[in-house]
């Protein structure tokens, strides 16, 4: 039997798995890291598939099924579904697939409710979150005596995913959102896709002061915490922190990954471009064949 020092330096080495459609996630890494900074981490951006917000439900659960699968081939001691999309879709159904410990992600409706003052809230997120049950329970259960203005945010993922995150015609875009927001007196903006994290200096260029950002990624990091140590898993904290890895991977080329990642986390790591087929990529690619 291991002792508790040799089971720990285990758990130092093994990694937790983040995973998003593309870039998006790495909001959320940038939070897992600065509240875990000893955790080696494994990241994987769906960039070849994603929007995941225009994909079918099937899709969906597809992908995070093959991508949580390939995660725990690499060892991944826990599984971060940095999606909110994914999760909303899929991550009853994984759960159940999968022999790790899960963290989904989902919009801060909850806070919003707590926050807002004004009592009206905007909730920017994909249609395939807006749509799904478990946000219409998260509404009914956190915001009876708030008036929600649910938007599907068109268009944001594909600009953060080719690192457009301040351009005019981004902003014009978000102008369209959050304008009929903030004339309906919405006081709190949810940020229900984590993508739109890197969009903040071009969504506070628009509503100014007028409105509170509600950003989920630190809750997540903590739950995370959470989970590790419930079931034993935390790594132990190093004394140079920096030390802990964080392998990036793409199914696409992963230039973009690369660029936000050095850009807006500091982090200059190559990235791995990685296959994980699936059975609707495998239909897609026979089809295109
Ligand atoms: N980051 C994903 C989310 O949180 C984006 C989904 C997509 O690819 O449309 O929902």
């Amino acid at each position: 039997m291991n002792s508790p020092a040799s089971q720990q330096a285990i758990s130092n080495a093994i990694p937790v798995g983040i995973f998003d459609s593309g870039l998006g996630g790495l909001s959320v890494l940038r939070a897992v890291r600065a509240l875990l900074p000893a955790e080696q981490i494994v990241y994987v951006a769906d960039s070849r598939y994603a929007p995941y917000g225009q994909r079918d439900d099937d899709f969906i659960a597809d992908r995070t099924l093959a991508i949580g699968e390939w995660l725990v081939a690499q060892g991944a001691k826990a599984l971060v579904v940095a999606c909110n999309t994914a999760t909303a879709q899929s991550i009853e159904f994984v759960r159940t697939r999968l022999p790790i410990p899960l963290v989904g992600v989902e919009p801060g409706v909850k806070p919003a409710a707590q926050q807002s003052k004004s009592r009206v809230a905007g909730v920017l997120a994909t249609q395939v979150t807006l749509r799904s049950a478990r946000f219409q329970a998260l509404v009914e259960r956190h915001a009876d005596d708030l008036r929600v203005l649910c938007q599907p945010g068109h268009g944001l993922v594909e600009a953060v995913e080719r690192c457009d995150i301040d351009s005019p015609e981004l902003v014009a875009l978000l102008r369209g959102y959050l304008q009929p927001m903030l004339d309906a007196g919405a006081d709190t903006l949810v940020l229900g896709c984590t993508h739109y994290p890197f969009l903040d200096g071009a969504i506070r260029s628009i509503v100014g002061k007028r409105m509170t950002l509600v950003d989920t990624s630190v809750a997540i990091a903590r739950q995370l915490e959470r989970v590790l140590d419930h079931h034993g898993l935390r790594a132990a904290q190093a004394g140079d922190a920096s030390c802990a890895g964080v392998r990036l991977c793409s199914t696409s080329d992963g230039a973009h990954l690369r660029a936000l990642a050095a850009a807006l986390l500091k982090l200059d790591a190559p990235v791995e471009r990685v296959q994980i087929p699936s059975r609707r990529t495998r239909e897609l690619e026979s089809d295109a064949a």
